[in-house]
C-alpha cells in the first residue's frame, strides 16, 4: 500500500518579458522559464501544484502576463501565484482573475489559503506599490493569525520578500519591512512548516521566528553571492532550480532543491560489481 504524499513545486522570480525582449538585455527570462517548465513535467513524480513566489513578470506588463498565461497552461497541475515588487498586485489580478487563489481573494492585496493534499498553502501579497521592498501591513497579518488558529495543518506560508536577513547587504536593503511583525504572529504556530520565499535569485535556508525559510533560485538569472558590505547589484547564469517541497506521514515536510538543467547520469551504484579495485584484491 502507498502512503498518501503531497508534492508542492515551488518556483520563482521568472522575470517574464514581452515576447522577443530580454531582461537587462542579457537574460532570456522568457526561454529560461520555458526551460523550468519543461524540467518541471519531466519529473518522475508528478507535483500536486506549482506554486510561484512572485517577480512573475519584469514590469508588470500586460504583455508580460499574456505571456505567463500561456506558457502555464502547459502546466499540467493547478498554479498558485502570488505579486512581487516587480508585478503589481492590481495588474496581476486583472490579468490573472481566474488563477485558482486569485479568483477567491478579495480587493486589494492577493492573499489566500488552499488545501493541497495533506498540506495548506498560504499565500500572501508582499507588494508595495513603486517600491523594491515588501510589506504585509496589518490587515493581512491578521488574517494569517486568523487562519493559522483555524487549521493545524502542515503550513506552507508563501511570500515574495523573504524575512530573514541574508547577508547580501544591497539585497536586505531591499527586503520585508513587517518582518519583525510577522515572527510575532506565526512564532506560537508549531505546524507552520516552511516560509517559501523568492527576490533574493539565489538557494538560501534560513530560520525565521523558529521556522525554516527556504528561498529558492530563480528559474532566470541569480544574484551574484558577495557577502562583503558594499556588494554591488550583479547577476549571474549559475544553475537555475526549484524546490519541491514533499511531505509523507512518515516524513513530515522535506524540501528538495531540482535543478532545471540535465547532469550526467544516472548510473548505477553497483554496476562494478565483481570488479577488484587496486588494493582490494584478496
Ligand atoms: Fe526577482
Ligand atoms: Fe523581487
Amino acid at each position: 500500500m502507498t502512503l498518501p504524499m503531497t508534492l508542492i513545486a515551488h518556483m520563482t522570480d521568472l522575470h517574464l518579458r514581452p515576447r522577443g525582449l530580454a531582461c537587462y538585455r542579457v537574460s532570456d527570462t522568457n526561454m529560461f522559464a520555458e526551460r523550468a517548465i519543461r524540467s518541471l513535467k519531466a519529473l518522475s513524480s508528478r507535483p500536486d501544484a506549482l506554486v510561484i513566489t512572485g517577480d512573475l513578470t519584469d514590469r508588470s506588463d500586460p504583455r508580460e502576463y499574456a505571456v505567463a498565461r500561456e506558457m502555464l497552461s502547459r502546466v499540467d497541475m493547478p498554479v498558485y501565484v502570488i505579486p512581487g515588487n516587480h508585478d503589481g498586485s492590481a495588474d496581476m489580478r486583472r490579468e490573472l482573475h481566474d488563477y485558482p487563489g486569485i479568483s477567491e481573494s478579495r480587493d486589494g492585496k492577493i492573499f489566500y489559503k488552499v488545501d493541497i493534499g495533506d498540506v495548506q498553502l498560504i499565500a500572501l501579497d508582499t507588494h508595495l506599490p513603486g517600491k523594491p521592498e515588501g510589506e504585509l501591513g496589518p490587515e493581512q497579518l491578521s488574517w494569517l493569525d486568523a487562519t493559522l488558529r483555524d487549521c493545524a495543518k502542515p503550513a506552507l506560508v508563501a511570500l515574495h520578500h523573504p524575512p530573514a536577513l541574508s547577508g547580501i547587504a544591497h539585497m536586505d536593503r531591499i527586503g520585508l519591512i513587517d518582518a519583525a511583525a510577522l515572527a510575532e504572529v506565526i512564532a506560537p504556530f508549531n505546524h507552520v512548516e516552511r516560509l517559501l520565499c523568492g527576490h533574493l535569485h539565489r538557494p538560501i535556508i534560513a530560520g525565521f521566528a523558529g521556522k525554516i525559510m527556504t528561498l529558492s533560485p530563480s528559474t532566470g538569472h541569480q544574484v551574484v553571492l558577495d557577502l562583503t558590505e558594499n556588494s554591488p547589484a550583479q547577476f549571474n547564469f549559475e544553475p537555475a532550480a526549484y524546490f519541491l517541497h514533499y511531505h509523507s506521514q512518515n516524513t513530515g515536510v522535506v524540501s528538495h532543491m531540482s535543478y532545471v538543467e540535465n547532469f550526467p547520469g544516472p548510473h548505477d551504484f553497483f554496476a562494478d560489481q565483481g570488479v577488484v579495485w587496486p588494493g582490494d584484491e584478496p
